[in-house]
């Protein structure tokens, strides 16, 4: 995750640039002592910030304004211009704020700001002195992060049945895999980060059981743990496939940073793999398997790849896309046994394999929730709040299903930036916030160069409407999904811009169809300041 190394565009700010060259809600890329800097005008204010997003560095200038924020366009992480703090995931650090100076009708941009600690809020009555969080992943280490942010002062402990520390699992069936981003890349943060903030993050530690009404879990090795409040974070598991031969070495699943590991080490030696299922993470694993050169047959029920969830048009498309990169499809097709040297299909069909890895779905983790007895359907259910049946045990991510305004129905989805986004809220509620979970849900996919991002939530559709052209160099697509004529759905590709437009009407739409608790729109009123991690 680091700041991209371009070379530095636009004019030098620290020498000025005429005031009436910015209007009103654009942004001026430019640089200063030796930095990108943006500068960006909301009405009368002036404001200069670091001009990469500080998760994979994208362009913020490519980006889009609204009210005081500035929203990344790759993944839709959102930077405070005031302060520039990150407002929203999957951003999770600041970007740098540059004091600004007008003189005469020029604008110059001037020394850095220091950034402040949190002020640690002293415990209040009705504060949870206690948390702990079950889950080590994107919602157990977004909630933690922002607990301190919050200026939390009490106790919190995350447990991880993970061997290793939070890692970006996005990055595991995609650069890691395919060998184009470091090892570095895969933890979010480092141990020192844990220690400092004071996180009690234990590893290989998973939770047995919850007990409500002593406020207490168990650990599988017998330990325990009290709390005032409760974060369940659990994710999901891949599914497992029921066929002879399934539980093999040579067959392999990934959802975790080991599952990766291995699956690199294995590309390393492999010369033909079988990917069983054409998913998401199939259809990255087969892209960064043929990155590594290892020959790739991708085996799957659907008679288009990934039809289901983005149409016809996107799914040919990817079909036609994976075979000119080497990619040999068995579709309509399932695996029904595994030996040591291959994989045989349903249609007789017997596929020479010296690696297998199976990507057929995954499982929300709901067995401690089950066991304590908490209103359990298809995920746990939670409230706009996403606490659970149990006042104080909120739950968040891969296997919390809530109440979703934009389509009227509880829904559940495996994102990653929408399990960080409700980390980030459990933990505001945790403290008492009552703020509404209302973030529109995202997600992305890259395969090869082909990268597609998705605004909303569209699980069952009637209509895509495709306009352009899903082929690089061609101006971009954006399909829209639609149910009973009502837009559900966005995907776009090669329009960043488009994207943010689409969440940016969603949210609106949501705003408008119910009153909102909160107003949405900050005023620009309070001194510039910089604050938080
Ligand atoms: C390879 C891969 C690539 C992906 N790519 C994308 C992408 O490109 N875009 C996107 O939007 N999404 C992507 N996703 C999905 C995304 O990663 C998930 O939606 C997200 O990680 C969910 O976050 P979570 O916190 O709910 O669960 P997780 O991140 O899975 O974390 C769950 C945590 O709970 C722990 N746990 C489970 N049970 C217990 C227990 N009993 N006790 C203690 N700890 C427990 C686990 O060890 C883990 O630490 C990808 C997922 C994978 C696996
Ligand atoms: S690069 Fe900005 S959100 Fe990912």
């Amino acid at each position: 995750m680091s700041e991209s190394a371009e070379p530095l565009d636009g004019p030098d700010l620290a020498n000025g640039v005429e005031r009436a060259s910015l209007a009103d809600g654009r942004m001026l890329l430019g640089h200063a002592h030796g930095e990108a800097v943006l500068l960006a005008r909301c009405g009368d204010e002036i404001v200069a910030i670091g001009a990469h997003c500080t998760h994979y560095g994208a362009p913020l200038g490519d980006g889009m304004l609204v009210d005081d924020t500035v929203r990344c366009p790759w993944h839709h992480a959102c930077f405070s211009l005031r302060t520039g703090a990150p407002v929203r995931a999957p951003a999770l650090d600041p970007v740098a704020c540059w004091r600004v100076e007008q003189r005469n009708g020029v604008v110059y941009v001037c020394e850095p700001l220091q950034r402040h600690k949190p002020a640690t809020i002293p415990p209040s009555v009705g504060q949870p002195r206690s948390i702990v969080i079950v889950g080590g992943g994107a919602a157990g280490n977004a909630a933690a992060e922002m607990l301190r942010r919050e200026g939390y002062a009490g106790s919190i402990t995350m447990l991880s049945a993970d061997a290793s520390r939070p890692c970006d699992r996005p990055n595991l069936s995609k650069g890691f895999l395919a060998g184009s981003a470091p090892a570095e890349s895969n933890l979010l943060r480092s141990s020192a980060f844990y220690l400092e903030h004071r996180i009690d993050l234990q590893l290989d530690a998973p939770v047995a059981t919850l007990d409500t009404k002593h406020r207490r879990v168990q650990l599988v090795d017998g330990r325990r743990h009290g709390f005032d409040a409760l974060l369940l974070a659990t994710g999901a598991d891949p599914v497992r496939l029921g066929v002879p031969g399934a539980t093999m070495r040579h067959v392999h699943y990934l959802r975790t940073l080991a599952d990766s590991r291995t699956l690199v080490a294995k590309a390393v030696a492999s010369q033909r793999a079988v990917v069983i299922g054409a998913s998401f993470i199939g259809l990255e694993v087969a892209a960064s398997l043929r990155a590594r050169n290892v020959d790739v047959h991708v085996v799957a029920p659907d008679a288009i790849p990934m039809e289901r969830i983005l149409g016809p048009d996107v799914g040919k498309f990817l079909r036609n896309l994976h075979e000119r990169n080497g990619v040999t499809f068995h579709l309509r097709n399932t695996a029904v046994a595994i030996d040591k040297e291959s994989v045989r299909l349903q249609s007789g069909d017997v596929l020479r394999a010296d690696l297998v890895v199976v990507g057929i779905g995954v499982r929300p983790v709901t067995a401690v929730a089950e066991q304590a007895g908490l209103a359990v359907d298809r995920g746990i259910t939670v409230d706009e709040y996403l606490e659970t049946s149990v006042p104080g045990v909120f739950a968040a991510g891969d296997i919390a299903r809530w109440p979703d305004r934009l389509t009227g129905e509880r829904i559940r989805v495996e994102h990653w930036v929408v399990a960080e986004r409700q980390g980030q809220t459990a933990a505001r509620n945790m403290l008492g916030r009552r703020e509404r979970f209302d973030a529109v849900p995202f997600f992305w996919t890259e395969q090869y160069d082909f990268s597609l991002a998705y605004v909303g939530h569209a699980e069952r559709w009637d209509e895509a409407e495709v306009d352009g052209h899903l082929e690089a160099g061609s101006g971009g697509c954006t399909i829209t999904y639609r149910r009973n004529g009502k837009k559900l759905a966005v995907a776009v590709v090669h329009r960043d811009l488009e994207g943010l437009r689409a969440e940016l009407e969603f949210e609106r739409t949501m705003a408008c169809e119910l009153p909102l608790v909160e107003a949405p729109a900050r005023a620009l009123a309070r001194p510039l300041g910089v604050g938080n991690m």
